[in-house]
This record gives C-alpha cells, sequence and structure tokens, in this order.
C-alpha cells in the first residue's frame, strides 16, 4: 500500500476508534450534526453553536447534566491559547496564598503545571464517562471550561458562582493555536498548512469557535453581572500584572492588604506564576500528559509575547482577520492592543 494510502486508512481506524469510545446517545447525535475538517481529528462537529471534537461533546453533555455549581466556585474560562495555563497558575496561587504562602519552597507551582492544579471540566472531570467524585476537592473549588458561556451549565449561571474570562487577540490565538496543533497533530492525519488553518479559522471552524462568539458571550454577561462575570485580556495582562492580579483578587473577594501589598506579594506572585518562571520549571520542561495523555507540558510555553502574528500573517491575512474581528465586534465596545 503507498504511504498515503497507509495514512489514510490509519487516520480511519484512528476516526472510527475515537467513536467507539462514544456512548451510543453521543453517536448517534453526531450523526446528526454538521461536521468539518479537525485540526487534530478527523472532524469538528458544530454542537450547540460552537465546534468541538466528539469526546468533547460527550464530556461536555455530561458536565451540562450533571455538574452543580456552588456559590463559593470558581470558574476560569479561555478559549484554548489564549492563556489558561497562566490564570490557572495565578488564580490557583491568588486563592490559595493564606495556606500556601508564595515564597513557600513546597508551593504547588514549583512541581506541578497548572492543568494539574485547576482541572478542565470537560477534559478532565467529566472525560471518558467519569463523574467527578467532589468530596475530594476542598471548596472554594477551582474549576476551568473552554465551554463558551451559552453552553455552561445553569447553575454556572444562575448561582453565586463567580466565573473570570481570559480574552487573548485573535492573531496571536491563531498563531498560538497553529503552532500547538502542529505539535498535537497525529502524522497519520497529514499535514495542515497555516494557510489552511487560517481559512479554517476564520469561517470559525475551530475548537469551541468561532472565536468571536466565544468572546462576545463571555464579554456581554461581563457587562450584564460585573459582580459575577469578570473579563480580562492577556494583553493587559503582559503589560501590567500586578493591577490586574488586584483586580481578579478583588473580584475573587480576596483584596490584598496594605500589608501584602507592601510586602511585596503581588510581585511574587507575578513572579511565580511569569511565563519564564513556569517555563523553567522541570515540570513544564520535561513533563508531559498535564491536558492530553499524550502531549508535552513544554508545548504550553512557546514565547508568551503580544504580537508575534506579526512574524507569520501575511498583509492579505491581517487584512481579512481585521475586517472579520470589525463587523464580528462591531458595536460591542470590545477591542484588542495587537502589538
Ligand atoms: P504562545 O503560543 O503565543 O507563546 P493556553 O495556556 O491557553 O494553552 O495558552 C498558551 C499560550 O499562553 C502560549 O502562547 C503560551 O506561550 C502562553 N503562556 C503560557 N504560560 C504563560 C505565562 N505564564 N505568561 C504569559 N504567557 C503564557
Amino acid at each position: 500500500m503507498a504511504i498515503t494510502e497507509l495514512n489514510k486508512s490509519q487516520s480511519r481506524n484512528e476516526a472510527q476508534g475515537e467513536q467507539q469510545q462514544l456512548s451510543e446517545e453521543c453517536q448517534e447525535l453526531l450523526n446528526t450534526l454538521p461536521k468539518e475538517r479537525g485540526w487534530r481529528t478527523q472532524h469538528l462537529y458544530l454542537f450547540q453553536g460552537f465546534w468541538c471534537q466528539p469526546k468533547e461533546i460527550q464530556a461536555i453533555m455530561s458536565v451540562q447534566r450533571n455538574f452543580i455549581a456552588q456559590d463559593s466556585d470558581v470558574v476560569l474560562a479561555t478559549i484554548p491559547k489564549s492563556g489558561t495555563t497562566w490564570l490557572k497558575a495565578i488564580a490557583f496561587t491568588i486563592m490559595n496564598r493564606k495556606n500556601i504562602p508564595v515564597q513557600n519552597d513546597n508551593h504547588p507551582l514549583l512541581t506541578s503545571n497548572p492543568h494539574e492544579l485547576v482541572p478542565f471540566l470537560e477534559y478532565k472531570l467529566y472525560a471518558d464517562n467519569c463523574i467527578p467524585d467532589f468530596s475530594t476537592i476542598p471548596c472554594p473549588r477551582l474549576l476551568a471550561t473552554h465551554m463558551p458561556f451559552s453552553a455552561l451549565p445553569q447553575s454556572v449561571k444562575e448561582s453565586g458562582c463567580r466565573v473570570v474570562y481570559l480574552a487573548r487577540n485573535p492573531f496571536d490565538t491563531f498563531v498560538s493555536i497553529w503552532h500547538f496543533m502542529e505539535k498535537l497533530r497525529p502524522e497519520s492525519f497529514g499535514c495542515l498548512s497555516f494557510e489552511e488553518a487560517f481559512d479554517m479559522y476564520c469561517s470559525g471552524v475551530v475548537g469551541f469557535g468561532p472565536y468571536w462568539d466565544h468572546l462576545l458571550g463571555y464579554w456581554n454577561e461581563s457587562l450584564q453581572r460585573t459582580q459575577k462575570v469578570l473579563f480580562l485580556k492577556y494583553e493587559e495582562m503582559k503589560e501590567d500584572t500586578n493591577s490586574q492580579l488586584k483586580k481578579l483578587a478583588e473580584f475573587l473577594g480576596l483584596p490584598f492588604s496594605i500589608e501584602e501589598e507592601k510586602g511585596g506579594v503581588v510581585d511574587e506572585i507575578s513572579r511565580l506564576c511569569s511565563f519564564q518562571t513556569l517555563k523553567d520549571m522541570e515540570v513544564n520542561k520535561n513533563g508531559k500528559g498535564a491536558i492530553f495523555a499524550d502531549s508535552e507540558n513544554k508545548d504550553l510555553f512557546r514565547k508568551g509575547v503580544v504580537g508575534d502574528w506579526i512574524n507569520h500573517m501575511t498583509p492579505s491575512m491581517v487584512d481579512r482577520l481585521r475586517n472579520i474581528m470589525d463587523k464580528k465586534l462591531s458595536g460591542s465596545n470590545l477591542s484588542f492592543q495587537l502589538l
């Protein structure tokens, strides 16, 4: 058999294997959903208005049916590659700073990847047909999701649970997704060029996308329920991390005291959670499986800058994405710093 044929049949087998792990209900549902070529799986499906992989759909259905939010919960929400790892590190450190001082030699971030400390609802807790045992997770529970606001369980929207959304400009987010997918895509799925991926992204076909809908869902909610939904931007966190840390701590009901500020606690958290500090940790240099069993933790830390898109996109790509953003975000008052 020629290599391409072999690859095609291998990827068909992988796709079939993927489907076999799904419940009958989910398999039946997939047959009714629009689908497009995926970035690292055979297909992405349009489920409840956003694109996702079969296993994610099954887990999300389970989250929607089974997860009951508590008033003290904090849910971190992002689209993939917009700074989730960073937000998890920061929120975990702020929320636990009384019990685990930042300078503690045993601080969990020194030996664990942030994804191990703040579990995803759909990738971890409710993945693979599991129903989590929450009695082992202390309150207040710190959880994460990539789901759009519209897909969150009703109890998250109606309880006192707080939601923190981190947004990143769609140019850098695309470049980051593309690089990450290059690392994750099985060889048998063939190549996905930067141009092809960009087309898919612009059409909204990207995990949990269209990204503009994801952004607007949380943005609008943050304007209406300011006490319950906080909207942060990656670029502002890069520009002035300390002031964003203070904003987050206040939103969480855990403001920094004057003594903490004078004692340099905010600076210490910024430093501990910075790109370079986390990237240099042994667990993040050589560890594996923080998100997916087959992924290396080092791939979560690429460049960590604002404006890397300029090194990748042609002027016509820039125009196209700029036009889409202008159109989709028009009237929302939501804008991004691009460089
Ligand atoms: P780049 O690929 O542009 O470098 P996510 O955590 O949602 O997967 O997002 C990954 C992106 O966040 C990557 O962007 C990664 O380098 C960057 N990142 C990871 N940790 C960071 C940190 N502590 N500070 C700033 N950026 C970080």
